[in-house]
């Protein structure tokens, strides 16, 4: 699967003869699983048609801020669509809007949307040899680079004037795996690996009977993809549930009772970089798991229970190197008793959930956070779905590990 996968793509075009070759690109990013956008200078509509890059792109292209002859045209927001993408690519990138670019001129769409990007900007130019060789435009290329835009260089070859050299814009592929290749090596997770638990575990009474709870496993699950989505390589240990994942960057590792997943964190822990423990663990099993299943009395039934081992706390009594991550599930006291947890277990962060916010905790999909580190900064979150939570959760992670 592609980085690029689910990513949000804005194509700048701007108009040079190589804007033909932006339907492929647009082919090449929707093949790679990408949702893209365009947006085009006025220009560039003489080299390739909207319509061509709107029905490739299956999304309205756009050009002008508005239209003025039609009277049902909204305002096209180009903060919104800097907001929108994940990366910006403008290509090609004309001698002209590389100038424009470089100084903060905005006097279109195209340039307005580049100015309110907050993701990377790629741009690829293609011109011809000599205005490529020009002073000028060597300088801007320097000063769009230090401004942090990545360079997709130009190839050698024979360009539309008939002369031969160095400004043909890369091919769509090329462009394509360039940004899949920067991409990876820039996200914030790569090489490091992220242990996580979810789910609820089951400790056996008999053959047909267990003590569980009713955990999900989704809050597991969304920070599972987050990681991988960060580029980490992720070992996600999971109590039964019905929830599935397809990601070769996630290995599943499915459990059933607490000492199983002890049995797989500890097989697991001491190689990890960031151990996130989202299950909710029995704290107790029978103390005898009985062989048949048990026949039905009319006396008073007790099943004595045992304490089942501390995963978490375990894997902060040994921690090194690793970023330890607990939630707390609490119904009173819910900071005092969050923070004394972290404490206790050692850990590096904790996510209180309190039981007494509508929309938290099991089976919704809606969580309602608060933060707390290890020393002992409180932040707290409004209701948000759990792949938003994931979000608000890495996020923090990433400060405090400088990633
Ligand atoms: N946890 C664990 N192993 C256990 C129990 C809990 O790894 N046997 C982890 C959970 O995954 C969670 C954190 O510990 O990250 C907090 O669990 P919780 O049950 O709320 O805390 P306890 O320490 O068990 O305290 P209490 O039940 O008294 O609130």
């Amino acid at each position: 699967m592609s980085v690029l996968s689910g990513k949000n793509v804005l194509l700048g075009v701007t108009a040079g003869i190589a804007a033909y070759k932006t339907s492929f690109l647009v082919r090449n990013f929707i093949k790679a699983g990408a949702n893209v956008q365009v947006v085009m200078t006025p220009a560039s509509k003489d080299f390739v048609t909207p319509l061509t890059l709107s029905t490739l792109s299956k999304n309205p292209v756009y050009s002008t801020f508005y239209d003025k002859e039609d009277e049902n045209e909204e305002w096209n927001s180009h903060v919104d669509l800097g907001l929108w993408a994940d990366l910006m690519i403008i290509a090609p990138a004309t001698a002209n809007t590389l100038s424009k670019m470089a100084k903060g001129t905005c006097d279109n769409l195209l340039l307005a949307t580049y100015l309110s990007a907050k993701s990377t900007v790629y741009f690829a130019p293609a011109m011809d040899l000599d205005m490529y060789k020009h002073p000028t435009t060597q300088l801007n290329i320097e000063k769009l680079q230090s401004f942090g835009n990545v360079f997709i260089p130009p190839t050698s070859g024979e360009l539309a004037s008939g002369l031969d050299g160095e400004g043909r814009m890369a091919e769509p592929e090329t462009i394509v795996t360039f940004i899949e290749d920067h991409f990876l090596s820039n996200l914030p997770l790569q090489g490091k690996k992220v242990l996580l638990t979810a789910g609820p575990t089951h400790e056996a009474i008999d053959p047909v009977r267990f003590i569980g709870n009713h955990s999900s496993g989704k809050m597991g699950f969304a920070l599972a993809k987050h990681a991988a989505s960060l580029g980490a390589e992720v070992v996600l240990i999971t109590g039964p549930t019905s929830l599935s994942i397809d990601n070769s960057d996630i290995k599943r590792v499915d459990v059933i009772s607490a000492q199983d997943m002890y049995d797989a964190v500890h097989q697991n822990y001491k190689n990890s970089d960031i151990a996130i423990f989202a299950a909710a663990v029995a704290d107790y099993k029978p103390k005898i798991i009985a062989g048949q299943k048990i026949k039905k009395k009319e006396a008073v039934m007790q099943i004595e229970l045992v304490p089942t081992k501390d995963i978490l706390a375990s894997a902060g009594k040994i921690k090194k190197n690793q970023f330890l991550v607990g939630f707390a599930l609490e119904t009173e006291n819910e900071i005092d008793n969050a923070k004394s947890k972290l404490n206790r277990k050692n850990l590096d962060l904790i996510v209180l959930n309190s039981l007494q916010d509508k929309g938290a905790g099991f089976r919704s999909d809606t969580n309602k956070i608060t933060i707390i580190d290890s020393a002992e900064n409180i932040i707290s979150y409004d209701l948000k779905s759990k792949e938003e939570v994931a979000v608000d959760i890495f996020n923090e992670i990433l400060k405090r590990i400088g990633a």
